[in-house]
């Protein structure tokens, strides 16, 4: 690696207890911690994060962004950053390899451009000819958009400096480096200032930056996550790779909300906004299956209907298996000892596996009623009714909790067409039903027992064998 002649020293410094020091060492001298200290730049004089020593300003004199937010070309994009993006804003994209970052990015650079502005993207990791053939696959190529094959940061700064882009995009952070560092790139000392010297450029002139960042296996380590607390913006792009739906989702935002997601679905030609989530996470499920709940879960603002799968099956030796796809595994260990302790389940040897159904996650607790009743329905082989949803936060004594915008959720569930509804009975009443039938559900007994009737009332030629 080449060496800038204007070197500046470097420091060690503890990644545990930040403990700093001239020298290497193994072991932290602070705090004892074993291979915590990496290489950094020493901060140069008088530099703060924006660039350049400021005097004071009137908070009523600092000039609001709001109004400047440049629009992505993309609803599901726009939403997720908070309507769109704030001039000189650092918005770090992480996801797994292959999962489409690259695509979402160049999307973007060419729907920018389209609006005829200029959009540079850095290409640290593909050739210019590697990044033209997925640019063929998205469709017109746009005269704005400039690529830069370049791994030296500082080098490809200047040029962004002098060019005055709209949009600066860099795929990725791990493969860019400053010479100033003896570390390769993507080590945590490159990582950490390699972005701060992006986020430098960005404050001092205004042009908002994507950086986009693998999820390596190592993760919290060398991933993206060291540089989420200097970044402005961290999204990360999710979903399984063998399927077709992406969802886009901020961790971080300091200028939006985090509950925003997008969700695109993944074609021959790039990533398509999908308005109706719903329709599409609904559409593999499979009627009168046991095992399987609909549940309308709030993201942001606005209701998502969701599959939720549950098996059981008898389990091998040893503690029987509690496994979750989508969902917290706490709180499925939590769902299970509730059905067994308060609706009489006997799950002690069954290995439970729940899977939340298009890649999504849910964070809600109002999904735990459609979880538990997954589990019963699949323990006892009784399918839930196919045109219900269920909705409400399980308790550790087995009631049935309220959820916030009961409403709102219901509404979407009219609108896909559903009949029923089960709710906690806390409900506040008189509820908008959004013309579904409800049913108002005091515990995960109660709609257990319910589950259990049905099947009674669905098969009258089952008859219980007498007692020998
Ligand atoms: P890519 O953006 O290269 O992923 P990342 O930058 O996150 O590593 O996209 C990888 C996958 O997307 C690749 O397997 C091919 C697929 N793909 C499509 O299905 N359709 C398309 O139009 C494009 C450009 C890619
Ligand atoms: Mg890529």
């Amino acid at each position: 690696m080449s060496r800038g002649k204007t070197r500046r020293k470097t420091v060690w410094v503890c990644r545990e207890c930040g403990h700093e020091s001239s020298g290497y060492f193994g072991r932290c001298p602070s705090c004892d911690a074993w291979g915590t200290m990496v290489e950094q730049l020493e901060a140069p004089v008088a530099a703060n994060r924006f660039g350049e020593p400021r005097s004071f300003q009137r908070l009523t004199e600092v000039r609001s962004a709001e109004r400047a937010r440049l629009s992505l070309g993309s609803v599901e994009f726009d939403r997720v950053l908070g309507g769109g993006l704030v001039p000189g804003s650092l918005v770090l994209l992480g996801g797994d390899p292959g999962i489409g970052k690259s695509t979402l990015l160049l999307q973007t650079a060419l729907r920018v451009a389209e609006q005829g502005r200029t959009v540079l993207y850095i290409a640290a990791e593909e050739s210019p000819e590697q990044i033209k053939l997925r640019a063929d696959r998205l469709g017109a190529p746009s005269e704005g958009v400039l690529l830069l094959a370049e791994t030296a940061l500082d080098r490809a700064l200047e040029e962004a400096t002098q060019l005055r882009p709209a949009l600066v995009i860099i795929d990725s952070i791990q493969t860019v480096y400053l010479s100033e560092l003896d570390s390769s790139p993507g080590s945590v000392s490159q990582l950490r200032d390699c972005t701060g010297r992006v986020l430098q450029f960005a404050k001092r002139t205004g042009i908002p930056v994507f950086l986009i960042g693998h999820v390596t296996k190592e993760g919290l380590i060398a991933g993206p996550r060291v540089v989420e607390h200097m970044v402005d913006v961290v999204l990360y792009l999710e979903g399984e790779r063998f399927h077709q739906h992406r969802v886009l989702r901020a961790a971080k935002n300091r200028f939006g909300s985090t509950n925003e997601i997008g969700v695109f679905e993944m074609s021959d030609a790039g990533l398509i906004d999908v308005g109706n989530p719903s329709e599409l996470f609904l559409s593999e499920r499979v009627a009168n299956a046991a095992g399987s709940a609909v549940v309308a879960v709030l993201e942001g603002t606005r209701p998502i209907l969701i599959e939720v799968q549950a098996l059981t099956s008898a389990a091998g030796y040893g503690t029987p298996r509690r496994v979750a796809t989508g969902f917290d595994a706490t709180r499925l260990q939590l769902l299970v000892a509730v059905l067994t302790k308060h609706a009489g389940l006997r799950l002690a040897d069954q290995d439970v596996f729940v899977n939340v159904t298009g890649g999504i996650r849910i964070v809600e607790p109002a999904a735990d009623l459609a979880v538990a009743l997954a589990i019963a329905s699949s323990a006892s082989g009784i399918p839930l009714e196919t045109d219900a949803v269920y909705i409400g936060e399980v308790g550790l004594a087995g009631e049935v909790r309220g959820v916030h915008s009961l409403e709102r959720r219901l509404q979407e569930a009219a609108r896909l067409g559903f009949a029923r509804a089960y709710v906690p009975a806390s409900s506040r009443f008189p509820l908008v039903g959004a013309g579904l039938h409800l049913v108002s559900v005091r515990t995960v007994a109660e709609a257990v027992s319910a589950l259990a009737a049905r099947a009674v009332r669905a098969r009258p030629d089952v008859i219980e064998p007498l007692p020998e």
